[in-house]
């Protein structure tokens, strides 16, 4: 099975070619520039990886570069900026397709825009393969199935220690506008901004207090409303988050900031997944999944997800992970990499 990776050389792309290295998975890095490819090869634990060169501005390279891989896991960033030539190289090339955008208005987009040319194609279009996206939407599948037929879905986020890399940081200031504006709610089959019903508090398991929230920009919440109807679908994440975003929020800050977290703070940082799923007959069911790594999880997610795209199949089209995968049997692989998750009610 070989796998190409666009944007290998960043600093998730390396962290993805680590993994699918570690996993025996045949790794292609494509991208721009040569040298920076060959040297994340080098320190991915990769030397020996194929390298191809093609730029976001080359889509008949970009293609031809892709072409003869089964998959890509596509690292660019900002995804909103420069995600799309990857997806389009894609479909041209018929490779199955994963990327770890943490961006709304690109996984939107995608799923609003590219499901029927990927469905001609033959190929399957994940986004937001990360260590947030994949879980949320399983767990949120496995909550709501407890209360059917469902009422509001709520999924909160909450991400402990660690720091953010520059691309994170830089695709958020991209997309700025959606953070700070609270994100895009499903309501009676309508995408709105500023929803009735998105909750100001909420008790995260193990508090023994509400906590202030406000609503968030989920990356994985366009494909929900795709396996799970309800009246309500949206996402909140813990207030303070947002303060510590406006802290960063100007490029220079960002420019003068490390790559991206150290093998130490990637071991001290850790995400918190809480779906609520209320049935429209009040009934109350809670999903919890906690995690540690932010950015070693997202490299597993992305590589686990587009490796069971390809050696196990799933329909063609653009989907959400709970479509695609068995969502019981996901989060049990995830079990045995440090992932912990529950359902009551
Ligand atoms: N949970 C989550 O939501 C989550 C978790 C992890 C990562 N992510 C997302 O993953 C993305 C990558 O993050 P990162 O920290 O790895 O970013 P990064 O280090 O800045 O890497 C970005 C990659 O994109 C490539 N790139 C950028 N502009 C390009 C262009 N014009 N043409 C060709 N290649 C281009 C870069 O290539 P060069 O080396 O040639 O510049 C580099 O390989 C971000 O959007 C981040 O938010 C999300």
């Amino acid at each position: 099975m070989r796998i190409a990776v666009y944007g290998a050389s960043g600093y998730t792309g390396r962290l993805v070619v680590a993994e699918l290295a570690r996993r025996g998975l045949d790794v292609l890095l494509v991208g721009r520039d040569p040298e920076r490819l060959r040297l994340a090869a080098t320190e991915a634990g990769a030397p020996g990886a194929a390298v191809r060169v093609a730029g976001l501005d080359e889509p008949a390279a970009l293609a031809e570069a892709l072409r003869g891989s089964d998959g890509v896991i596509s690292c660019v960033a900002p995804f909103t900026v420069h995600g799309e030539p990857v997806l389009r190289a894609a479909i041209a090339a018929r490779c199955h397709y994963v990327d770890i955008s943490g961006e709304q208005p690109h996984t939107k987009y995608v799923h609003d825009a590219f499901g029927v040319e990927a469905e001609r194609a033959g190929i399957t279009v994940l986004p937001a393969a990360t260590d947030d996206g994949v879980p949320a939407d399983l767990l949120a599948h496995l909550t709501a199935a407890r209360v059917a037929p469902v009422d509001a879905l709520v999924i909160a986020h909450r991400l402990s220690g660690g720091t953010m890399s520059r691309g994170t940081l830089n695709s958020m200031l991209a997309n700025i506008t959606a953070f700070t504006g609270g994100g895009l709610s499903f309501v009676d089959g309508q995408w709105l901004a500023d929803a009735d019903g998105v909750p100001t508090s909420l008790v995260f398991p193990g508090d023994a207090a509400p906590v202030e929230v406000a609503g968030l920009a989920a990356p994985e919440l366009p494909g929900i409303p795709r396996h799970l109807p309800a009246r309500l679908v949206t996402a909140v994440v813990e207030r303070e988050f947002l303060a510590r975003l406006s802290a960063v929020a100007a490029a220079e800050v960002v420019a003068s900031l490390p790559e991206g977290p150290d093998a130490e703070q990637r071991a001290d940082s850790g995400f918190v997944l809480v779906a609520d799923a209320v049935g429209v007959d009040g009934r109350r069911a809670r999903g919890v999944l906690t995690g540690v790594d932010v950015y070693g999880s997202t490299a597993l997610i992305a590589v686990e997800s587009i490796r069971r795209l390809v050696a196990d199949g799933a329909k063609p089209g653009v989907l959400a992970p709970a479509e695609a995968f068995d969502p019981a049997d996901f989060l049990g692989f995830l079990t045995r990499h440090g992932v912990r998750w529950s359902v009551t009610g």
